[in-house]
């Protein structure tokens, strides 16, 4: 199974995916993690990245076209994967259709999760993460089980991301309403666009997204 997970940045993406791979098998290719991976190796392509992430904007399609194509031909035999922050341009939806008939793959759904801008920056400005795993947490919605510990490794360090700065968050709400919110009709058409109620609670949310897939 393929699906797209689509929002605005603090939708909540992220944290369905992890539980759309615990439950269904699939792999979560997120492209704001991938990036950030690449940053923290010092590789050329994290290079060029970082500038343009830490302001809020989008990277170049070219870039991040050729970065999910070799990430989908890892992943040749498994269950599928859940495409969390790609696509976000109509340029990229249109490479992602040819891309995937290129590997004998299709989309099977589109999940668009809606939220307030106001809760939005609520949720990005309480986000932090284990510095060790990268599990995600919200000082108020979804703090870890003990403080100051990871529910999954345990490490006791964590970190906030430079873009959640409130400057850069308007940036990437105004990226989203003019460069990935038009794809939204383009899945439409095709009949893939699935809405879930983003403001609901996590639980809520991912018991709506279950529904839309089907049993594990
Ligand atoms: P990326 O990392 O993809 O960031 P984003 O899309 O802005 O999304 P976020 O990770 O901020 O939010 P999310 O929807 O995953 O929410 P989360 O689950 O964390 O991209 C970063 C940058 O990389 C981009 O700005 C761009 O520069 C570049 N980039 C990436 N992909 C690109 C592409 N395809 N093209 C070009 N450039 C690209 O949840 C947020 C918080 O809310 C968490 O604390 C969580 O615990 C909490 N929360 C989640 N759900 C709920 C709920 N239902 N109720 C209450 N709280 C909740």
């Amino acid at each position: 199974m393929s699906i797209v997970l689509l929002g605005p940045p603090g939708a909540g993406k992220g944290t369905q995916a992890k539980r759309i791979e615990e439950k269904y098998g699939l792999v979560q290719l997120s492209t704001g993690d991938m990036l950030r991976a690449e940053r923290k190796s010092g590789s050329e392509l994290g290079r060029k990245a970082q500038a343009i992430m830490d302001a809020g904007k989008l990277v170049s399609d070219d870039l991040i076209i050729e970065m999910i194509s070799r990430r989908i031909d890892q992943l040749k035999g498994g269950k599928g994967f859940i495409l969390d922050g790609f696509p976000r341009t109509v340029p990229q939806a249109e490479a992602l259709d040819r891309m995937l008939a290129e590997k004998g793959l299709k989309l099977d759904a589109v999940i668009e999760m809606t939220v307030d801008e106001a809760a939005l920056i609520d949720r990005i400005a309480g986000r932090f993460s284990c510095a060790k795993c990268g599990a995600s947490y919200h000082d108020q919605f979804n703090r870890p089980k003990t403080d100051g510990v990871c529910d999954v490794c345990g490490a006791t360090e964590f970190t906030r991301r430079a873009d959640d700065r409130p400057e850069a968050v308007k940036i990437r709400l105004k990226a989203y309403r003019e460069q990935t919110a038009p794809i939204l009709p383009y899945y439409r058409k095709k009949g893939l666009l699935h809405p879930v109620d983003g403001m609901a609670s996590i639980d809520e949310v991912g018991r709506q997204i279950e529904a839309i897939l089907g049993r594990p």
